[in-house]
């Protein structure tokens, strides 16, 4: 989608992050932004910094929890009645654990397989029929280096994050069958500094039953902590990156040039088929 201006965008997740980069960087190219997140004040921080920046912005907020279809359903049609229509979707909200898979409770896996897949699922299930009766759109799926390669400690996470790489080339195709002009495109970036490492902020009283504090995982969580924090690309630079990446109508997306390396090493070793990849060594 080449021209953005005037267009009408949705992010999940915006209250913090990449997905208030996303906010940024859209209100940059003028376009009119609906933004959602569970945590309703931050996303009106969000909201305030934009207004900031660049006046006059079009912003409509809505505190959604994108694990609820219904909830996600609702946030399209506001988007279209406020705006007449929608453009872009960033499916951006997630959230994470750290553990060896099996110390990972059953709320462990509820929770983040509801949010980082779910809430993608239903993204896709309520915006891509606007965007096919317009005749155009464009969706980006948030997954991660994670859902090529996965490192110990992240199963679930990297579960999901492979199931988001999945939906995201099943889209495409299916949209290519149907002759639609609608964009799809996949993000996957390695570590980048943001408020993922106080993730557990997120997890409802309903999956509160998070994985005993076990060595191993103190350790897997200090790893992902200082990984993280050591990250060398901005959520900025990722905005601009993936946005750039919807204007050229790129449907993988790898902010970080050294991944696509270590996805045809993983291939490599595939076809020796002895053990399994393990990016860490
Ligand atoms: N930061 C990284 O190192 C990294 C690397 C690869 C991929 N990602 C992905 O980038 C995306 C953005 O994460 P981030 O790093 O900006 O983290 P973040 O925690 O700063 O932002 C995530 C946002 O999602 C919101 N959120 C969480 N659960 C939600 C729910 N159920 N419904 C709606 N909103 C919800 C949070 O409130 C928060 O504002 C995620 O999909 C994440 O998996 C992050």
């Amino acid at each position: 989608m080449k021209d953005l201006n005037g267009k009408v965008c949705v992010i999940t997740g915006a209250g913090g992050g990449l997905g208030r980069e996303l906010a940024m960087a859209c209100a940059r190219r003028r376009m009119k932004l609906v933004l959602a997140d569970v945590e309703a004040g931050n996303l009106e921080t969000t909201r305030t910094l934009i207004q900031q920046e660049l006046p006059g912005t079009y912003i409509v907020t809505q505190q959604v929890d994108v694990s609820k279809f219904e909830q996600v359903a609702t946030l399209a049609q506001l988007a279209v009645q406020r705006c007449g229509g929608v453009h872009l979707l960033f499916n951006n909200a997630g959230v994470g654990v750290t553990a060896p898979i099996w110390e990972n409770t059953v709320s462990d896996w509820h929770w983040v397989t509801n949010v980082n897949l779910y809430g993608v699922a239903w993204g896709v299930k309520a915006f891509t029929p606007i965007m096919l009766d317009q005749g155009e759109g464009h969706i980006v799926n948030i997954a991660s280096a994670a859902g090529w390669m996965y490192s110990a400690g992240s199963g679930i996470y990297n579960a999901t994050k492979a199931a988001v790489v999945a939906l995201s080339e099943s889209l495409a195709n299916d949209l290519k069958m149907a002759n639609s002009a609608v964009g799809v495109s996949v993000l996957s970036p390695a570590f980048f500094p943001t408020g993922i490492i106080e993730t557990e902020r997120n997890r409802p009283a309903e999956f509160a039953d998070a994985a005993a504090d076990s060595e191993m995982k103190r350790q897997y969580e200090e790893c992902v902590r200082r990984a993280v924090e050591a990250g060398k690309i901005s959520a900025r630079e990722i905005a601009e990156i993936t946005l750039k990446g919807v204007e050229e109508n790129r449907f993988y997306l790898f902010p970080h040039a050294w991944v696509p390396g270590v996805i045809a090493l993983r291939s490599k070793q595939a076809q020796e088929g002895m053990t399994a990849f393990n990016p860490q060594s």
